[in-house]
C-alpha cells in the first residue's frame, strides 16, 4: 500500500493558476476553497484506520462546519462529533441523523436534553455534565470523556491532555463516575479521550494503553474513543500523523485486551485536521505592496487575514503561500512579510514558527497590487475559527472545487446587512 501523502492531496498545490484567477474573477476575493476530492481521498484514509473489532470515523466538525462539507463526509459514512449544542442543531439542519452525533462540548447546552431525546448521543466531560445527565436520564447509556493523564501537541495550545488541560474528568476520578453513575442506573458505555494533535505514533500507543485501563476498570463499555488529533502536514518538514501505522499498533492493543478479558472493543477515531486541513485554501488578493526601507521589509497587504485564518496569529502556524500573478509575466523573487486586512499588528500570516509575535519573510514571486495570494493548508480551523466581523469585514464565501472542475458557492459571501442584523440603531430615537 503506498502511503497516503497529506501535502500532496493538496488543492493549494493541485490548483491550477488558470484555475485560480477563474475562481476570483467568478467568485471574487477573499474566497474560501475547498477540493471534493482532496476531502473525499482523506474521507477514504480515515475510513481504513486499522481496527480489530469494528471502527466509527467521526468528522469534528468545528474544522469546517459547512453543511456541504458534513454532507460529503456524512454520505462516505462518516458521522459527527459536535463541540456544542449549536453544532449538533447546525449538524441536524444539514440532514445529519442525531443517531450519528455525539456531543463533546466544554459547555453543557441548555437544551442538551432535547438534543439527547432526539437521538444524540451525550458524552460527559465532567462530573457536572455527568451527573445533569444522569439524573435527567437514569437508567440510560452515555459515554465519558476521560484524561487520561498525557497529551500530545505540537504546542501548548493543541494540546488537550495532561494536568494542565481542563479537556475531560481526571483519570483519577473514575470512582467518582462509577458513583454517579451507580447511583443513577447510568450505563457507562463509551470512553472518550482526546489528547491534542501530533504524529508521534508512541504517543499514541501510550495513550491507548491508558484509555484501555480505564476500559478495563468499567465492564459495561464497549466502545473506546481515542478522539482525533491526528497531525497533518501543511509544509515540507513537518510530519503527517501515519494512520496505517498508529491504527495497526493501537489494533494490536486492543487484540491483546480481548485475550485477556474477553471484551471486544470498538474504535472510533474523530480527526478534523486530518480530513480536511489540505482541502481547503484562501484565495486572496494583493491590495497593497510597500516597504519599510533599506533596513525594514517588502510587505504584501492582502484583502484577508485574521478574519479568516487566525491560526498564525494563535499558534505561529506555518502555512504554505503562493503569488499568483494577475497576468503570465516574467518570473522573479523577492523576500515578503505578509500581512492581513485588519487594524491589528497581530494580523499576520508570516510569522516565525511557533511564536506568533515573530515575523518571518518568505521568498516568493514578486508580487503587484491585484495578484493573487493563496494560503495552503487552510481547510481545518480557518474559515470556521477566524475573527469574524473584526474591522466590519464579512464573512468570506466558500467554494467547492467539484471533482468534475465545476466550482459551485457552498457559502455565500455575508453582506453588511447580515453583518448589523442584531443591532438595535434606534436607543437615542
Ligand atoms: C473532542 C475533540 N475531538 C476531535 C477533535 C479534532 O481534532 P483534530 O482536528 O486535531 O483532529 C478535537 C479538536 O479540538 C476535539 O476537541
Amino acid at each position: 500500500m503506498t502511503t497516503f501523502n497529506a501535502l500532496q492531496n493538496n488543492v493549494f498545490h493541485s490548483m491550477t493558476d488558470a484555475q485560480v484567477r477563474d475562481i476570483a474573477g467568478k467568485h471574487g476575493t477573499p474566497v474560501l476553497v475547498y477540493s471534493e476530492d482532496c476531502l473525499k481521498r482523506s474521507a477514504d484514509e480515515a475510513l481504513a484506520f486499522p481496527n480489530a473489532f469494528g471502527l466509527t470515523v467521526r468528522y469534528a466538525m468545528k474544522a469546517i462546519p459547512t453543511a456541504a462539507v458534513l454532507q460529503l463526509f456524512n454520505r462516505k459514512g462518516i458521522h459527527i462529533d459536535a463541540s456544542s449544542g449549536y453544532e449538533v442543531e447546525r449538524a441536524i439542519i444539514a440532514g445529519i441523523a442525531p443517531e450519528q452525533i455525539q456531543l463533546t462540548s466544554q459547555e453543557l447546552p441548555e437544551n442538551f436534553a432535547e438534543l439527547v431525546e432526539k437521538g444524540v448521543s451525550f458524552n460527559a466531560c465532567s462530573l457536572s455534565q455527568l451527573e445533569a445527565f444522569a439524573q435527567r436520564f437514569p437508567g440510560a447509556e452515555c459515554s465519558v470523556r476521560l484524561n487520561p493523564g498525557i497529551g500530545s501537541g505540537h504546542n501548548n495550545r493543541t494540546n488537550v491532555g495532561g494536568p494542565a488541560s481542563s479537556f475531560g474528568i481526571w483519570f483519577e476520578y473514575l470512582p467518582k463516575v462509577l458513583e454517579i453513575a451507580a447511583t443513577n442506573n447510568v450505563k457507562i458505555t463509551g470512553i472518550h479521550t482526546h489528547i491534542g494533535s501530533g504524529s508521534d505514533p508512541e504517543v499514541w500507543v501510550k495513550a491507548a494503553h491508558l484509555a484501555l485501563d480505564l476500559v478495563r476498570q468499567i465492564d459495561t463499555v464497549h466502545t473506546l474513543s481515542l478522539g482525533g488529533g491526528y497531525k497533518v502536514a501543511r509544509i515540507e518538514g513537518e510530519k503527517t500523523a501515519d494512520l496505517q501505522n498508529i491504527g495497526g499498533r493501537v489494533k494490536e492493543l486492543f487484540v491483546e485486551f480481548n485475550e485477556k478479558h474477553n471484551r471486544q472493543i470498538h474504535l472510533e477515531v474523530e480527526p478534523g485536521s486530518y480530513l480536511v486541513t489540505n482541502a481547503g485554501t484562501i484565495l486572496s488578493r494583493i491590495m497593497d505592496v510597500i516597504d519599510t526601507g533599506d533596513k525594514g521589509f517588502n510587505f504584501i497587504k492582502i484583502n484577508s487575514g485574521m478574519t479568516d485564518i487566525l491560526r498564525v496569529s494563535l499558534y505561529g502556524a506555518q502555512h504554505p503561500l503562493k503569488v499568483v500573478t494577475r497576468e503570465e509575466k516574467p518570473a522573479s523573487k523577492t523576500n515578503y512579510v505578509v500581512v492581513g486586512h485588519c487594524c491589528e499588528s497581530g494580523d499576520i500570516i508570516t510569522s516565525q514558527p511557533g511564536d506568533p509575535e515573530g515575523i518571518k519573510e518568505v521568498e516568493l514571486e514578486t508580487a503587484a497590487i491585484n495578484d493573487y495570494l493563496l494560503i495552503g493548508g487552510a481547510g481545518a480551523y480557518c474559515a470556521s475559527m477566524a475573527s469574524k466581523n473584526y474591522n466590519s469585514f464579512p464573512e468570506s464565501p466558500e467554494v467547492m472545487l467539484m471533482s468534475n472542475g465545476d466550482v459551485k458557492v457552498i457559502k455565500q459571501k455575508q453582506t453588511l446587512q447580515q453583518v448589523l442584523t442584531n443591532e438595535v440603531t434606534n436607543l437615542f430615537d
